[in-house]
């Protein structure tokens, strides 16, 4: 059930309550690339999963962290940042691939590879994290993969498309969870084909989350922020970008020279409004940020030997740099 929210005046002019509340709280605020524009402009850092969750640890001064993403990026700002008030404008706002692996069933597959290193993507919950041996997210996950020790078996989740890449990048073998990404995967390989073709100047550019028949058309795969730097040194001047639609605001900023072109996607249901859009991510509305903002809910509070135990995992992630 949507978390019911109290309304909101709607003469306030929001963008100058939530500054205010932002001064007071002595807040920051962290917002991913598919958050809706108006939040980005907002935001006193963008950045991929990666960047935020460094953001996270790193945010000293603060003493609030308002995290515009989705829950399990606010649980890994808390896990690595713990004396700091974490609130998030919406508790809903999940993800598909941290409901595909709930940490009971990992702790059924390691049990069944006991001698397997467990390495996870970032998106899955706190409890997940700590029945693992490292995380990683899309932009670290090939100098992770490399670095566990030759001939250490891998049990890899929860995205089995993100799994099949490194696969192949690494060339080492690894059991995949059958996770998937609901955005993602519902990129359909033959409408790219033909926008490709219709556009022979455009170069395709997917995040590693799209399943392995639409990158194998893709001319770059990369995490959110690796997509971004591509297009702005790249020296073409048409993308057909591969991920959730948000990123389109950043990379009109950063590139504003280029034409972008969303992705299109396979209608696997009639009540698909955008289906290359984030449901969860697109929970975070203004007022919602306004209201969590003063009143300090709703918030990440995790038991501290929960917290610990994830950590461990993610610290091993972040050390290697
Ligand atoms: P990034 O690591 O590229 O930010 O991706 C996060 C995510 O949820 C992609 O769907
Ligand atoms: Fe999760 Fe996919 Fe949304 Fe990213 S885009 S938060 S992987 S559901």
């Amino acid at each position: 059930m949507p978390t019911a929210q109290p309304s909101v005046d709607p003469s306030l002019d929001l963008f100058a309550a939530i500054d205010r509340l932002k001064r007071e709280r002595k807040a920051v605020i962290l917002a991913h690339y598919y958050q809706d524009a108006d939040i980005q402009d907002l935001a006193d850092h963008l950045g991929d999963s990666l960047e935020l969750a460094k953001r996270a640890r790193d945010a000293r001064d603060a003493e609030v962290i308002l995290f515009c993403g989705v829950h399990f990026m606010a649980e890994t700002a808390k896990i690595l940042n713990p004396a700091k008030t974490v609130v998030i404008p919406d508790l809903d706002a999940g993800c598909s691939l941290a409901e595909q692996c709930p940490a009971d069933q990992l702790r059924a597959w390691k049990q069944r590879h006991p001698d397997h290193y467990v390495v996870m993507y970032i998106n899955c919950s706190a409890a997940t994290k700590a029945e693992s041996d490292v995380i990683c997210t899309s932009s670290n996950a090939e100098r992770v993969i490399r670095a566990v020790p030759e001939g250490r078996p891998i049990l890899f989740g929860p995205d089995k498309n993100l799994g099949a890449f490194l696969v192949k990048k690494t060339g080492r073998a690894m059991d995949l969870w059958p996770g998937a990404c609901m955005v993602h995967e519902t990129f359909s390989a033959q409408k790219i084909a033909a926008l490709k073709a219709k556009h022979p100047d455009a170069k395709f550019i997917a995040h590693p989350e799209c399943e392995e028949h639409v990158l194998q058309l893709a001319d770059f795969v990369g995490s959110t922020s690796k997509l971004l730097e591509f297009v702005q040194r790249d020296g073409g001047r048409k993308y057909i970008v591969g991920t959730e639609t948000g990123i389109l605001h950043t990379m009109h900023r950063q590139a504003p020279d280029k034409e972008l072109i969303p992705v299109p996607y396979e209608d696997r249901s009639a009540a698909c409004q955008g289906c290359n859009q984030c449901p969860y991510m697109k929970l975070n509305t203004l007022e919602k940020i306004y209201l969590a903002l003063r009143d300090l809910r709703p918030r990440i509070e995790l038991p501290e030997d929960l917290r610990r135990r994830a950590l461990a995992p993610l610290e091993r992630m972040l050390a290697l740099g």
